[in-house]
């Protein structure tokens, strides 16, 4: 939203001549796709932040509506995270070593998150849950994914296939689950099963069917990637029982509710505990998500390796003020999420190469 004194949002040269000279270097002139805007025909150009407002390098002003897809909930460039990241910097830029900050902050993070016993730091949500489908894997010596369509958990081959088909598609998915990027082999598909959100009976079929052969159940508590489509009353429950009976692993994508719905996440506002769980993006206060591994042991003979991974969550651990701050910043929920998360399940919307979260 612009509310800066130069104008509304003309198109103006400098944009269209830096796009141009992006495209030169960058697919598609973008490092995510969503970054292409299709209301101004190029990406919107940052040139500095503060606060609650950004500008563009026409030097306008704008409220931040994005707040890096919930990741920098504090707003840009607050004191105590400037304070803090000085003070991370110290520990060297980037490097291959852990800090005493990385088991304070997952110290923390075991308190607050129900089903936390012991923490993975990431880079990102997309590697959070690669990592921790492959422990599911290992762990339960299965290889099937049941998935709840209209949810999403990041882009790798593992599943970003069946959760947000295009509209075409809807019908066929739940035989021939949906591959959502081109280069992703269809093989993959053969490892997913789609069933549909708020829907018990689908779920009890679909484990009476695969639970032998399933390794794990994963879905959004909140369903936020199709608008902030609430679990109906008892949904989560029957989950937790139908998936514990079966012995396969609850998985809860939190990438996107922990932090915003209460401190302990969805799991803790609904009492229901999964069995693992990811969560993001508001800890790490601009890039970054948490993989919880539950469900007993170490995973150690699981192989999740990271050049970066957690290098900017040592941010926040040296300053403690700053996870409690996030826990009050309350959920993001537009007029049209609300309205979308009146239809209670299905999905609602389709957000392709300029989903949210990419
Ligand atoms: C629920 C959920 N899981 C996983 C991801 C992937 O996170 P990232 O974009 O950090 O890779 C997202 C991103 O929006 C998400 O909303």
């Amino acid at each position: 939203m612009s509310i800066g004194s130069k104008g509304a949002m003309p198109v103006v040269k400098t944009l269209k001549s830096h796009y141009a000279k992006a495209r030169q270097v960058m697919p598609g002139g973008v490092n995510s796709s969503v970054r292409f805007n299709h209301a101004i025909g190029t990406p919107f150009y940052v040139s500095r932040a503060k606060g609650s407002r950004v500008w563009d390098i026409e030097d306008r002003q704008f409220i931040d509506m994005s707040c890096a897809h919930g990741a920098a909930l504090l707003g840009h460039a607050h004191p105590a995270t400037e304070r803090a990241l000085r003070k991370a910097a110290k520990l060297g830029y980037a490097h291959s070593f852990e800090t005493e900050y990385h088991e304070q902050l997952a110290r923390e993070l075991c308190e607050l998150i129900p089903c936390a016993d012991r923490i993975r730091f990431c880079s990102s949500g997309t590697e959070a849950t690669l990592h921790l489908i492959r422990a599911c894997r290992a762990f339960t010596g299965r290889d099937k994914i049941i998935r709840v369509e209209g949810h999403f958990h990041g882009y790798h081959e593992l599943i970003y296939i069946g959760g947000q088909p295009p509209a075409a598609a809807f019908a066929g998915n739940r035989s021939h689950p949906f591959v959502e990027s081109p280069g992703i082999p269809a093989a993959f598909a053969d490892f997913i099963i789609p069933v549909p959100f708020n829907d018990v009976p689908a779920m009890a079929r679909a484990i009476a069917e695969h639970g032998h052969e399933a390794a794990v159940v994963i879905l959004e508590p909140i369903n936020f990637n199709s608008g902030g489509i609430m679990p109906q009353p008892g949904y989560l429950e029957a989950v937790r029982q139908l998936t514990q009976d079966a012995g396969i692993v609850l998985f809860f994508d939190e990438i996107q509710s922990a932090f915003k719905k209460s401190p302990g996440g969805a799991q803790a506002e609904w009492g229901v505990t999964p069995d693992v769980c990811t969560i993001g993006k508001a800890i790490g206060g601009r890039a970054a998500a948490v993989g919880v591994l539950r469900a007993g042991g170490d995973h150690g003979s699981v192989s999740t390796r990271g050049t970066r991974a957690a290098q900017r969550h040592v941010q926040r651990a040296s300053h403690p003020g700053l996870v409690r701050a996030r826990l009050s910043t309350g959920g993001r929920q537009t007029g049209f999420l609300r309205a979308a998360a009146e239809t209670g399940k299905g999905f609602p919307h389709r957000h392709g190469p300029n989903h949210p979260g990419a």
